[in-house]
């Protein structure tokens, strides 16, 4: 099952007055997650270029929407397939990816440590690294697939004014700001980012030592830094006022986009990466 095709939903209950507000729910992918896009997208070019071949192993670093995405595909087609994932990932997300079937390499420290020894371990021959952070096929999933079902789905005449979106790898931003000013010229984007000593899974500052090369945040023209504890509050609300079931990262969108929506007013789009599951042992559900 190829991701996407997700949809798109008004949320009249979390927008301000005289504003409106329409959610991409990305949790409607295959394993749940945004990032199930970029992982077929950086798996089926890796097979039709040659770079990866039947039985090779994969390996990845990811915080855990990516490599669930991508430990889905190596299953199906029958490649062994290790992730590196920092310490401070998730059980539900380990759990997840075993029973995935992918063999954990638990990293100490972050993300940043987990892309360095993922990149160490190919480096000395063990397997095939799409590596999301540096493959273009990763914001490519966006401008061919994310952005033009927002195009087609967009359901009002005039054009929507904003998008927010997370930043993580930069594709999300890089391939959706690329596909949306094509068609809508004066649509303005924005960039939701967590700030660097308080870090939200899956997401990146701006002022991260570590920028990925595939990000190009050239449109992005607002940077909307969320503390955890604000998103996972936003989390909370969003249940309660919506009934959607968010994870944290969706609550920090949300949080930025309602808050930009009562300065600026007009429409705007939010990307909502994934869903609440994965996160219940932590705020703000215990
Ligand atoms: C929960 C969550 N939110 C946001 C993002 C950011 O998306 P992107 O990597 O496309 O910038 C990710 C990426 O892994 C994620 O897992």
């Amino acid at each position: 099952m190829k991701p996407g095709n997700t949809p798109l939903v008004e949320l009249p209950e979390l927008a301000p007055s005289g504003t409106r507000l329409f959610a991409k729910l990305e949790w409607y992918n295959p394993t749940g997650s945004i990032k199930d896009r970029a992982a077929w997208y950086m798996f089926e070019n890796a097979v039709a270029t040659g770079e990866l071949v039947p039985g090779q192993p994969l390996i990845e670093a990811t915080s855990g929407n990516t490599g669930i995405g991508l430990a889905r595909l190596a299953l199906i087609h029958g490649h062994p397939m290790a992730i590196a994932l920092p310490s401070t990932a998730t059980e539900e997300r380990k759990k997840i990816l075993r029973a995935y079937g992918a063999e954990l390499i638990i990293v100490e420290g972050g993300p940043n440590d987990a892309i360095q020894h993922a990149r160490k371990l190919e480096a000395e021959g063990e397997g095939v690294m799409l590596y999301q952070y540096g493959n273009h096929w990763n914001s490519f999933a966006h401008y061919f697939g994310t952005s033009r079902e927002l195009i087609r789905d967009w359901p009002l005449t005039a054009p929507p004014d904003h998008l927010y979106a997370a930043y993580g790898t930069g594709g999300t931003l890089t391939g959706n700001s690329k596909g949306l000013v094509l068609q809508w010229p004066e649509i303005t984007i924005h960039s939701v980012e967590p700030f660097v000593d308080d870090p939200i899974g899956g997401m990146r500052s701006q002022d991260d030592p570590f920028q990925p090369p595939i990000a190009d945040l050239r449109l992005v023209s607002k940077r909307h830094p969320v503390h955890k504890a604000t998103a996972e509050k936003m989390v909370a609300v969003t249940m309660q006022m919506s009934g959607h079931f968010v994870g944290t990262s969706s609550g920090a969108i949300l949080h930025a986009a309602i808050e930009g929506l009562s300065e600026h007013g007009g429409t705007a789009i939010v990307l909502l990466p994934d869903a609440g599951w994965k996160y219940l042992s932590g705020p703000p559900w215990v």
